[in-house]
């Protein structure tokens, strides 16, 4: 049965932006799209409004794409669980544009969780603060925590500001695939599935923000992202890392973050982190390329200099830092089962701080297959 246009997802793209080739290519692959160029005030009322109808609206964030929902209406939140396939034990993150909405989530904003924010808001920095007993339980899963962060993107703060309550914000992926970097991710993902996404471009960090508690006078650092240990070690108090991301394989005690116990962002082959010096890593490859092209199979080098992805199917440099590494990882990712690619390269860095939350998601989207050259 032919969808009419009300069931279709509509794809918010500024009428200022002028990138008529990308809105072409999105025209032609998805029926199930419909594009709406508007000046950004009349953008952000109409995305508001089906917000607040409880449907669901996709946003840019300098981290991912998230799927907004109203974070104060279970029947919102609800449909978030499903179009993500996601469990409903793990909990999501509440996206505000001002302090003020902080009320409609908690009772006490704790002194270093203001300093926090001080500091790094807008910005890749989520803190679990005490949850107000009438928030939904599909919210928080039920715990006595909501993690909150303000996200810095001009049009999501702006939508947040419009719509007037705060904005629960998974990223907008189905479960298992890599989180969207760009708004054709999500409609990869979610097209004919949630009421819109709003065309913000290539998100910057590309990677989830870090999830912080504050407990015994302590930071614990819960998901490791862009704001690093370094970054939170200036406020007076110990920063550790939480038991499950130092010994991500023991599985016996249940994690503080619930995120941390599902396997996510898989690319559908099979990948391979390589840590060593170039000399090391070429000759791996090399090998390696060979081996697999005589069972058959498809290889991508991903982060490593050209001479690395010599005789590769599929190569990307991803620049040369850990940092620009992690921005285009999961585009990455998303082309590697776009080209069909049995087995993924990809270079990994000797673990510091600086490094830390990079190579926590390549140890989850490579299942831990690490291989140390040095
Ligand atoms: O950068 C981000 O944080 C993105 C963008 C869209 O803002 N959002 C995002 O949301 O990554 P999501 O739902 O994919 O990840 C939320 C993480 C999960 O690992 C979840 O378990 C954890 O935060 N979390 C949320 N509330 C929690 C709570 N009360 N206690 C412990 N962990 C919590
Ligand atoms: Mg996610």
């Amino acid at each position: 049965m032919a969808q009419t246009d009300r069931e279709k997802t509509i794809l918010w793209q500024l009428e200022e932006a002028d990138d008529l080739l990308q809105r072409r290519s999105l025209d032609s692959s998805y029926s199930e799209v419909r594009i709406q160029r508007l000046p950004v005030e009349q953008l952000v009322f109409e995305a508001a409004q089906h917000l607040r109808a409880d449907e669901l609206v996709a946003f840019p964030t300098e981290t991912v794409y998230g799927l907004g929902a109203s974070a104060v209406s279970s029947k919102a939140l609800l449909r978030v669980f499903a179009a993500k396939k996601r469990p409903l034990d793990n909990p999501l993150i509440a996206h505000v544009s001002s302090l003020t909405q902080l009320e409609q989530l908690t009772t006490h904003v704790p002194s270093l969780a203001q300093q926090l924010m001080d500091a790094f808001w807008p910005g890749p920095l989520s803190i679990l603060l005490p949850a107000r007993r009438d928030l939904p339980k599909e919210l928080t899963a039920g715990l006595p925590t909501v993690a909150v962060r303000m996200p810095r993107h001009p049009l999501t703060l702006a939508l947040i500001e419009e719509v007037g309550m705060p904005l629960a914000g998974p990223s907008a992926n189905r479960s298992g695939r890599p989180s969207p970097t760009k708004a054709q991710h999500v409609l990869e993902d979610l097209a004919g599935e949630i009421a819109g996404v709003i065309d913000g471009g290539t998100c910057s960090v590309g990677i989830e923000s870090t999830v912080i508690e504050i407990m015994d006078g302590r930071i614990v650092i819960l998901r490791p992202g862009d704001i690093t240990s370094a970054d939170l070690k200036s406020f007076g108090v110990p920063v550790v890392y939480d038991q499950h991301l130092v010994e991500p394989q023991e599985e016996a005690a249940v994690p503080r973050s619930p995120g941390q116990k599902y396997r996510h962002y898989a690319p559908r082959g099979e990948m391979r982190v390589l840590i060593g010096e170039t000399a090391a890593c070429r000759k791996y490859v090399r090998e390696a390329i060979g081996l697999a092209h005589n069972q058959g199979k498809r290889v991508a080098v991903l982060g490593f200099e050209s001479s690395i992805g010599e005789g590769a199917d599929f190569f990307l440099d991803l620049g040369n830092s850990s940092q620009t590494i992690a921005a285009h990882l999961y585009e990455a990712l998303r082309a590697c089962d776009e080209a069909a690619i049995d087995l993924v390269f990809v270079r990994g860095y000797e673990p510091s701080e600086s490094h830390f939350a990079l190579m926590n998601r390549l140890f989850k989207a490579s299942g831990g297959a690490f291989i140390d050259l040095r």
